[in-house]
């Protein structure tokens, strides 16, 4: 059976803190027990607006990786990569770039939103203006099929899935389609390629959705057909040529609900983090701080949890015995806004714990974060240079 894949990347910013956990990262540990998933180093992406300043990236790539594998991150389980050392990205960006209009890059709002954010810095460049067409090769080199962002970049996965589509419609048509399609068919097996042929005519004649998404199951489902075949009925279900790259899906990551130490968003550029696996003392510091509800000045005056960012770490971290005790407490001035935060203290920690450990472990030896990166990348190359291959042959760029 042919298994969806899971793909996703980040920009190497550096530290990861509990926003990031509480996030994506939660997310992708999921995943990766129920999808063959890719994770990769967006570090390409983080060039295009940081070429002036290139110095940081590598080391925020490690940073970040650690904190990958720190946050649970299994490379027993899910290929974890480094874009820049697939080299094939880049030669299916170039490659794309023959049939991109322009127009459909200017056209993506995070074009010229982030123009606008980032005024200290030129971003009028070719890279930048390339930056969704680089993200939609990062994510067709492996037809991946579903592709775990936040809302921010689902223009970008509607736009790789348009460049899919207008790839497979300039390339996938080989000479006679049609026949070698019928012949592919026909290795479906007589009963199969029955149900096929069925399902392709309610699609095509009355554009029963259904019979397309019954279709693509009974190919997904059927073994032992050759990835040429597979692509050719793919394409010949839909009624267009060979289906050479496919067309991923967004999922949507949930936006974390874990807020930063003020009550907003966690980000750094608000300087509210906790960062994983941060120094214990820190951490005991950063929330013994914490602004809690305004109105409480005194011991004895009564307060809100609703007006406090503390009870929003409790509705994180506490059961409903703690929170109970956090309610009654606060409003009745019955316990102290340092009493309160113990078990919110305690509980950041002992999730740290964990990856504090694991984190340990790779920080003393940085080779293992390189052998894990070393053979994700092999992984990943050699996926990469099989959709090449066809990606070549299918322009008529094949000089074998
Ligand atoms: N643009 C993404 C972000 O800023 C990072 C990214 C690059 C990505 N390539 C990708 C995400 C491919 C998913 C798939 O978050
Ligand atoms: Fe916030 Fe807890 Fe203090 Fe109430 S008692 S104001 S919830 S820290």
């Amino acid at each position: 059976m042919y298994a969806e894949k899971v793909l996703s990347g980040m920009r190497p910013t550096g530290r990861l803190h509990l926003g990031h956990y509480h996030g994506v990262l939660a997310n992708w540990i999921k995943l990766q027990h129920e999808y063959p998933c890719l994770f990769f180093v967006a570090d390409w992406h983080a060039l295009t607006t940081a070429y002036d300043e290139p110095g940081t990236i590598t080391q925020n790539t490690w940073d970040m990786i650690v904190d990958w594998l720190a946050a649970g991150v299994d490379p027993s389980q899910a290929t974890l990569f480094i874009q820049s050392r697939v080299p094939e990205h880049a030669e299916l960006h170039l490659l794309m770039s023959m049939m991109t209009p322009l127009g459909w890059l200017e056209r993506v709002p995070t074009y010229k939103d982030q123009q606008e954010k980032l005024t200290h810095k030129d971003l009028t460049t070719y890279g930048f203006l390339g930056y969704p067409l680089l993200q939609a090769a990062d994510i067709l080199i492996y037809r991946a099929d579903k592709v775990p962002v936040g809302e921010d970049q689902v223009p970008h996965i509607e736009f790789t899935r348009e460049i899919a589509r207008r790839f497979n419609h300039l390339y996938g048509r080989e000479p006679n389609f049609e026949e070698k399609a019928k012949e592919s068919v026909k290795k479906l097996g007589s009963k199969r390629a029955k149900l096929y042929e069925e399902l392709r005519t309610r699609y095509q004649e009355k554009g029963e959705d259904e019979a397309l998404e019954q279709g693509k199951a009974l190919l997904n489902e059927t073994q032992n057909l050759s990835l040429g075949d597979r692509e050719r009925l793919f394409g010949y279900l839909e009624g267009g040529g060979k289906m050479i790259l496919v067309e991923p899906g967004a999922l949507l990551t949930e936006a974390s609900r874990m807020p930063g130490l003020d009550g907003q968003k966690m980000s750094k550029s608000y300087g509210n983090t906790i960062a994983l696996r941060e120094d214990e003392e820190s951490i005991r510091k950063k929330i013994r701080t914490m602004q809690t509800d305004p109105a409480r000045v005194r011991r004895t005056d009564c307060g809100d949890p609703e007006k406090c960012p503390v009870w929003q770490f409790h509705l994180i971290y506490s059961n409903d015995e703690v929170k109970s005790w956090v309610q009654q407490g606060c409003r009745s001035a019955g316990i102290g806004c340092i009493e309160c935060k113990q078990p919110v203290i305690e509980a950041v920690l002992k999730e740290q714990e964990p990856m504090r450990e694991r984190a340990r472990m790779y920080e003393e030896d940085p080779q293992l974060v390189k052998n894990i990166i070393a053979d994700g990348c092999e992984k990943a190359r050699k996926l990469a240079q099989e959709t090449m291959r066809d990606v070549r042959e299918a322009i008529g760029l094949d000089y074998s």
